[in-house]
């Protein structure tokens, strides 16, 4: 029997990879449309996978691409916009995923999952928040016999290549001793990439899943003061972190915007004024047993350690 055809959306990110290579592992047909696709090759030694080049994903692109697709998977995300208005959180979290939602029903494609995150919500406290929330709920709009869909809220994701250890791994680096942090109290229960995948791939042909919500962490919740001091550790680097006060946070903010990639902005301050901790860990309900931070972290953040980097050039010289 035919292996269904699935598009991802955002294939080519953290998530996406790790998603494709697994569905690709399970015989499915997989197409990631990229804006960039030779920046992902290494993707293409992966069975089954077809990169192709995306241009804006306008309605009639987007039609056409998910011509002969039964699933699409929408992982497309940012976390900062150019400006500071929303319109660019509007334009890429909500426009967009409404016309993925109409390319959908013109193409038949019958199962529609969707990342979305936790704490999204329509009247939530960042333009960030506000866009997630307003397109899960057009998202879970739509089930009907004719289009099955789901959404996933996780917390902050980790995994080799994330936005977050890896993140704060850099930063750290470039502050050899005291490290002055925003939202220091901010809670967040970190979840695997790894279990995030399986979400995906357990509900996809699951029927109690039509409709629904997932809300995605790990065991365990960390403030953020907690995770940045952990990271630290495992650099071997022990920095004085200090939490900073609301208004000093603000004021980092809004410093932090003007430096090229935003490393962190008003919206993401105003995200955090809600923890990123699960109401229930619905991993559970998927028959997930949630992954710990120190069972996978300390593996990728030991080649970037003064002595993984060490061991690195040792072997390297060795040859
Ligand atoms: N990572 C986390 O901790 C976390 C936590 C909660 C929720 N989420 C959500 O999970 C999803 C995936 O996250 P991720 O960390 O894997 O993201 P990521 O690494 O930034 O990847 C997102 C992908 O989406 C594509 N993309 C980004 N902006 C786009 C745009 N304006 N138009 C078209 N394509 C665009 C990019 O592909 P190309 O450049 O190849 O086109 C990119 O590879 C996002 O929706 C994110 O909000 C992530």
């Amino acid at each position: 029997m035919r292996k269904s055809k699935i598009c991802i959306l955002g294939g080519t990110g953290f998530v996406g990879q790790q998603l494709a290579a697994r569905f690709a592992s399970l015989g499915y047909q997989v197409l990631i449309p990229s804006r960039r696709p030779e920046r992902h090759r290494e993707l293409l030694v992966l069975p089954d996978i077809q990169l192709k080049r995306a241009g804006s994903l306008n309605q009639d692109e987007l039609n056409g691409l998910f011509s002969g697709v039964d699933v699409v998977i929408n992982l497309i995300g940012i976390l900062n916009e150019k400006g500071n208005n929303g319109l660019g959180f509007q334009r890429v979290h909500i426009g967009l995923t409404r016309k993925i939602i109409a390319a959908c029903k013109h193409a038949g494609v019958h199962r529609l999952l969707h990342m979305s995150a936790l704490n999204a919500d329509p009247k939530g406290p960042s333009h960030y928040l506000r866009s997630k929330g307003k397109a899960e709920k057009e998202v879970l709009g739509v089930e009907s016999g004719q289009l099955h869909v789901t959404c996933f809220r996780p917390s902050v994701i980790f995994g080799p290549g994330d936005g977050f250890f890896n993140r704060f791994a850099a930063l750290l680096r470039m502050s050899p001793f005291i490290f002055p942090l925003a939202c220091a109290e901010s809670l967040f229960s970190p979840v695997y990439v790894g279990d995030v995948v399986d979400a995906f791939i357990n509900t996809l042909d699951n029927e109690e899943s039509f409709g629904q919500a997932y809300e995605l962490c790990g065991p365990n919740q960390f403030s953020l003061k907690q995770l940045v001091e952990y990271t630290s550790q495992q650099l071997g680097m022990h920095h004085l972190v200090i939490g900073l006060s609301p208004g000093m946070s603000c004021l980092q903010a809004r410093m932090l915007e003007f430096i090229p990639g935003k490393p962190f902005s008003r919206d993401n301050y105003a995200s955090l004024q809600v923890d990123s901790v699960c109401s229930t860990n619905d991993l559970d309900e998927l028959g997930i047993h949630p992954t710990t931070v120190d069972s996978v972290v300390p593996g990728y953040l030991a080649q970037q350690s003064t002595r993984g980097r060490y061991d690195k050039y040792r072997q390297l010289a060795n040859r």
